[in-house]
């Protein structure tokens, strides 16, 4: 057995809690690698709307087992509010859920120095969720971090005092206000929930599970353009969003690595800062985000929007070798009259297929327009029920990607979504 992995190839919010949701039944484990309470994943089923952080979206499935894998950063407090939201839905929780010990902790600290770093950047700064994230995985590289696993030590108090003390140091270059004890009295309490879930070796958990034959998926958080070496650096997130992601953040061989499914929205959007070529600052760009609804799950900042990008979504699809392609939001584009797509960029007058080293050079996109649908395909359930247009679309995506696409979404509850082949 291989494990397939879903991954967003654009900057996010591409809908992988939705198809991870949808997935989820025909695997036995489900398995988040990278990233932390910076994801957003809605789900909707039963005229209900979730939002999962740093739980796998596999998790409103009966014999499913959900891991945080050990790539994963946690914030303890954000953590147990999504347990107790779970737990109101009468969702089993502590039967379905394993977390790595050797995922890494978000401390109090964290979240300040993100804050603070965010304020002292002024107009360059990232755009960061500010959930603690950049400064998580700076401890866990510079080996200073403390690990899920580490709570059960009787030295964990004492390890963690040392390292808020040293925070507490780096902040003083800051002039930043803040108060830790609030959060810190949550946080402590919360470590307490962690501990009432199963904490395992992770990495061979999956692989006896591969062993044994069963069926694994892997669930990116953010999307390819966020990755830390191949993203828009340095407007990125702090871990590996790419395929390769998955072997490091769950311990397994680059062999053992089966399907990789690609998802990308019709369009694009971007929460945060950074390069944005195909953005459309204008009517066509408010309609995109009032339609799309395209407000941050976890933030609730209003999305950047814009058309989709080729270029882009090639480079996401080499890095990490995507066998097959979900669109998801078809519906949000049914009542525009063209539908445009970059097929190039233009640089300093110069075409080119390639994302650029510089991304503060003026890129110009050159586009490919499409006659759009104009009906709603929101009920359609078929292939062979879509409009020709749409259809045309997508063949082109497919033509240029040289990726099939195999999943059409067309609205954001499970059923909206269409099998091909
Ligand atoms: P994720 O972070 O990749 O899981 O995506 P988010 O949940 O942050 O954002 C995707 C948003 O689009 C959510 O509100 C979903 O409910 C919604 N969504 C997912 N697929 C579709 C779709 O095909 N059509 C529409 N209209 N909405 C969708
Ligand atoms: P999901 O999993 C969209 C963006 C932030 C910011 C940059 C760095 O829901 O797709 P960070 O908090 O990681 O330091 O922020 O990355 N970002 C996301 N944008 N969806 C996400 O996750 C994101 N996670 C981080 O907006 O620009
Ligand atoms: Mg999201």
């Amino acid at each position: 057995m291989k494990v397939n992995v879903v991954l967003g190839l654009q900057w996010g919010d591409e809908g992988k809690g939705k198809i991870v949701d949808v997935l989820t039944p025909a695997y036995s484990v489900i398995a988040r690698f990278q990233g932390g309470p910076n994801a957003g994943h809605s789900l909707e089923f039963d005229d209900k709307k979730f939002v999962l952080h740093t739980i796998p979206s596999g998790i409103f499935h009966e014999k499913v087992t959900n891991i945080i894998g050990s790539g994963v950063v946690i914030d303890p407090v954000i953590f147990e509010e999504e347990v107790s939201q779970l737990k109101k839905l009468g969702v089993p929780v502590y039967e379905r859920l394993m977390i790595a010990k050797r995922a890494h902790l978000i401390l109090p600290t964290h979240r300040i120095i993100d804050a603070a770093s965010e304020a002292a950047k002024g107009k360059t700064k990232i755009g960061s969720t500010l959930k603690g994230i950049g400064p998580a995985y700076m401890d866990k590289t510079g080996r200073n971090g403390l690990r899920v696993g580490d709570i059960l030590s009787p030295a964990f108090k004492e390890r963690y005092e040392a390292l808020k003390q040293k925070h507490l140091e780096f902040l003083k270059q800051f002039d930043f206000e803040y108060n830790v004890a609030d959060y810190e009295k949550q946080w402590l309490q919360s470590i307490e929930e962690v501990k009432k879930f199963t904490l395992i070796e992770s990495e061979y958990v999956i692989n006896e599970a591969l062993a044994g034959s069963q069926k694994i998926l892997a669930e990116g958080a953010q999307g390819s353009l966020l990755d830390i070496d191949f993203g828009s650096y340095p407007f990125v997130t702090s871990s590996n969003t790419v395929c390769a992601g998955v072997c490091t953040g769950l311990g397994i061989a680059p062999g053992k690595i089966g399907n990789v499914f690609g998802i990308f929205k019709a369009y694009c959007t971007r929460v945060g800062s950074g390069p944005f070529p195909t953005e459309l600052n204008d009517d066509t760009g408010e309609r995109l985000r009032r339609i799309g609804h395209e407000f941050g799950a976890t933030t609730g900042r209003p999305r950047r929007t814009g058309w989709l990008d080729l270029v882009a979504l090639k480079y996401a699809v080499m890095i990490s070798g995507v066998t097959q392609l979900f669109i998801t939001k078809a519906d949000v584009l049914d009542t525009f009259d063209t539908v445009k797509v970059a097929v190039a960029y233009k640089i300093n007058g110069k075409e080119t297929q390639q994302l650029p080293f510089e991304t503060n050079e003026p890129i110009e996109p050159v586009y490919k327009e499409f006659k759009g649908w104009k009906r709603s395909v929101a009920a359609m359930r078929k292939e062979e029920e879509l409009p020709f247009e749409l259809m045309t679309y997508i063949r082109f995506i497919e033509k240029e990607t040289g990726v099939p696409i195999q999943i059409i979404s067309v609205g954001s509850h499970r059923e909206q979504t269409i099998l091909r082949n």
